[in-house]
């Protein structure tokens, strides 16, 4: 059957679900089986196609439809940002699009993005202390940087899919907990990260019958955070935590989850695609170096003001943001139950229905931006969805820190490193890996 075809029978048949879990109920045992059912069958198609599947059905049904578990996307910029702002907002154990079925991949901590209430307010309070101010740290993320694209150069090329990773769980590491991972270490982290999607199976799936490739992961999640609790740190996070009756199972796990999924995927795919928009626009690349020349003679490690002078660099990485979003969706829960118009037809939906928002179509909605598809600086990034909006409770708390190490390896790579050539930079939009030139390598990477 052709991808279209299958992409649009598979809503016909999420509208008659909608009116089955009308009758037979949502959460019942029925009602859980049948969208387990449309989840994988969904997800199947967005695995191998999943631009495809987002346009075929924006294309022919409207701004909203269904998809996975019945979930109701949303996919205009106008949408997703009034999802976002949303307060308060009630969220299920999800990734995006991505239920987490096998606790155990994660020790059974909830990610903080599927806590509510005084639980998820306290692991945000505890972030937002982990989390440094780039600018204020500026000579120490120097450093790190510096030290990490040493490493890179000694072995004279830079893999971007397989080193941005490892570089960012170092780097995280340091800033957050002051600690030093080994090169074991980090390679079980990354894994762990590549390991995520095992956390989307039924747990007996994940836990027992795919043991030969979590067990190895679950084991590394488990001694790592008893390293966390060995840090110079971990005292002042516990003393937050106590505020909100958090215990350090809670702690440790959320601010794991903080460094691997949203701080290392999230920042090592955007400076993968900052640094494949770089390698292909000849003329931005000696905009950029200049403002560098500007800011930063290269001597020492730059200051904060290099960081915060680097208005350019920023308007790069917001605008690749726009275009490669690393967050492809967000979610959260209905509180009530109701009707939808999908498709010109009125739909029912049960309390507890998935909203999901779609970030990659907000950030081309031609609504919104014109000629969504072309690289500008010159946009308004003042309402960019990319970090979850601003101004509400659900905001990246890392925002202004991604943002910073992003500029900072930009500093080094352009003043003080250099590559000979480079492979092909392609993004992937059809696999559903992060949106990044992930097979980019810089080769002949040397110092300057
Ligand atoms: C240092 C790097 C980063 C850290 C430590 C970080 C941390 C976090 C954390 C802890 C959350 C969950 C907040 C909560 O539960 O309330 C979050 C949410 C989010 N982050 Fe980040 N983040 C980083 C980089 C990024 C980047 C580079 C992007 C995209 C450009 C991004 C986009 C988002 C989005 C869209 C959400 C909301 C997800 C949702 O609500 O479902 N983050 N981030």
């Amino acid at each position: 059957m052709e991808l279209k075809e299958k992409i649009l029978k598979g809503h016909n048949r999420q509208i008659r679900l909608s009116r089955l879990l009308a009758k037979v109920g949502y959460n019942t045992p029925i009602g859980k089986l049948l969208r387990l059912v449309f989840y994988y069958l969904d997800g199947s198609i967005l695995l191998k196609a999943w631009r495809d599947f987002l346009y075929i059905r924006r294309d022919n049904i409207g701004d909203k439809f269904f998809a996975v578990d019945q979930a109701i996307m949303h996919s205009s910029h106008s949408q997703v940002k009034e999802l976002m702002q949303v307060e308060p907002q009630l969220r299920g154990n999800d990734l995006g699009i991505i239920r987490i079925l096998a606790s155990s991949y994660m020790l059974n901590n909830p990610l903080s993005l599927g806590m509510n209430g005084n639980e998820h307010t306290g692991v945000r309070a505890v972030f937002l202390q982990a989390l440094p101010d780039p600018s204020a740290q500026a000579e120490f993320l120097g450093q790190l940087v510096d030290q990490s694209l040493s490493k890179a150069a000694t072995q004279n090329q830079l893999h971007i899919g397989n080193d941005l990773p490892k570089m960012m769980l170092a780097i995280l590491h340091q800033l957050v907990f002051q600690i030093s991972l080994s090169e074991e270490e980090i390679t079980a982290s990354a894994a762990y990260i590549k390991g995520l999607v095992l956390s989307s199976l039924p747990n007996f799936v994940s836990k027992y019958l795919l043991s030969f490739k979590t067990a190895p992961n679950i084991r590394h999640r488990q001694r790592l955070i008893e390293r966390y609790k060995q840090s110079p740190k971990w005292a002042s996070y516990m003393q937050i935590a106590a505020q909100y009756q958090l215990n350090e199972h809670q702690i440790a796990n959320s601010i794991f989850d903080m460094i691997h999924i949203a701080g290392t995927a999230g920042t090592s795919a955007l400076l993968g695609s900052v640094i494949g928009v770089l390698c292909l626009n000849d003329s931005l690349r000696d905009d950029v170096e200049a403002e560098i020349n500007a800011v930063w003679d290269g001597n020492n490690t730059p200051s904060g003001y290099a960081i915060e002078q680097s208005t350019l660099i920023n308007k790069v990485i917001l605008e690749t943001a726009r275009l490669y979003p690393p967050v492809r969706f967000v979610s959260q829960l209905t509180t009530e139950r109701g009707t939808v118009e999908i498709g010109g037809k009125q739909c029912p939906f049960q309390k507890g229905t998935r909203l999901l928002g779609s970030i990659f179509t907000a950030n081309r909605d031609p609504q919104r931006y014109q000629n969504p598809d072309d690289f500008d600086l010159t946009r308004d990034f003042s309402d960019i969805v990319s970090w979850n909006g601003e101004g509400h409770e659900r905001v990246c708390p890392g925002r202004s820190l991604s943002i910073g190490i992003i500029k900072m390896f930009c500093l080094y790579l352009l003043k003080n490193y250099q590559w000979n050539s480079f492979t092909e930079v392609k993004w992937d939009f059809e696999k559903v890996t992060a949106v990044t030139p992930n097979n980019l390598v810089l080769q002949g990477f040397a110092h300057r």
